[in-house]
């Protein structure tokens, strides 16, 4: 059977899921907590990313090495950056790239050395799961009398998202950023600090790989503020919500 790691960025997002866990046994590795257990009668791991890229590609290695992890899929939240991104929406990856690799002039901005690319693909079929599962949450939340902060008319994006070891947090921060990337072609729908290195690992393994992002904030001067609360209020309704919907809909 198919075993799938569940990674989330916050604790907030994973209590909702280890509260889900059939037979949950709890392992201690590399200085993390794994969780497994079965979730919709399939085997499942979670696992806490920890924030900034070296964190997540340690806490991936340890899910494939030690746990033999088949699959991975990422739920955690982000700054939006593409037109039209906006808080409460959901990204699903299609790509993800490194906003902070630069190893200019020797390599082409951005491109990853030794693997010839700048884009790492996530995977089609997983992705297209997780997309479905989003879709089918967010037009349940949508239905609702009352769907709370930032869950009404929240739209569904697919693209690519840029990961770096920096919250943005400032106006001109975030619109240098744009200009740099949109300068060598990319045009990234949100901002985070994992899903890059999560891809990468997965990649050097040959293991598939989707994640989800619910724009927590526009990556702007209000983004901490913006951030702590839709943390605390919502993500992991989004995450619980969206794990829930996707479980059936993957192979055993
Ligand atoms: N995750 C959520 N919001 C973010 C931001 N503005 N920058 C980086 N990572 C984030």
């Amino acid at each position: 059977m198919t075993t799938t790691a569940i990674l989330s960025a916050l604790a907030e997002e994973q209590h909702g899921l280890i509260e889900l866990l059939a037979q949950p046994h709890r392992v201690e590795r590399a200085g993390r907590t794994f969780w497994q257990g079965h979730l919709g009668g399939q085997p499942v791991v979670l696992a806490l990313s920890r924030m900034g890229k070296v964190a997540a590609a340690t806490t991936t290695t340890t899910l494939i090495e030690a746990f033999g992890v088949d699959q991975v899929v990422f739920t955690g939240v982000a700054g939006g950056l593409g037109p039209g991104v906006q808080v409460g929406d959901v990204v699903v990856a299609g790509q993800f790239m490194q906003h902070d690799m630069d190893v200019s002039p020797l390599f082409a901005r951005f491109e990853v050395p030794l693997y010839g690319r700048t884009l790492f693909d996530c995977d089609a079929r997983l992705s297209d799961h997780l997309f479905a599962a989003a879709r089918s949450y967010l037009t349940r939340t949508g239905d609702l009398a009352d769907p709370g902060p930032f869950t009404s008319d929240a739209t569904l994006h697919r693209g690519l998202i840029a990961s770096g070891d920096q919250f943005v947090g400032r106006a001109d921060q975030s619109s240098d950023l744009k200009a740099a990337l949109q300068s060598a072609g990319h045009l990234p729908l949100a901002v985070e600090m994992e899903g890059a290195a999560v891809a990468q690992v997965c990649h050097d393994y040959g293991v598939a790989f989707a994640a989800m992002r619910t724009i927590s904030d526009r990556a702007d001067d209000q983004a901490h503020m913006d951030f702590a609360r839709f943390v605390q209020e919502v993500a992991s309704q989004y995450a619980r919500g969206i794990i829930l919907e996707l479980m059936p809909l993957l192979p055993k």
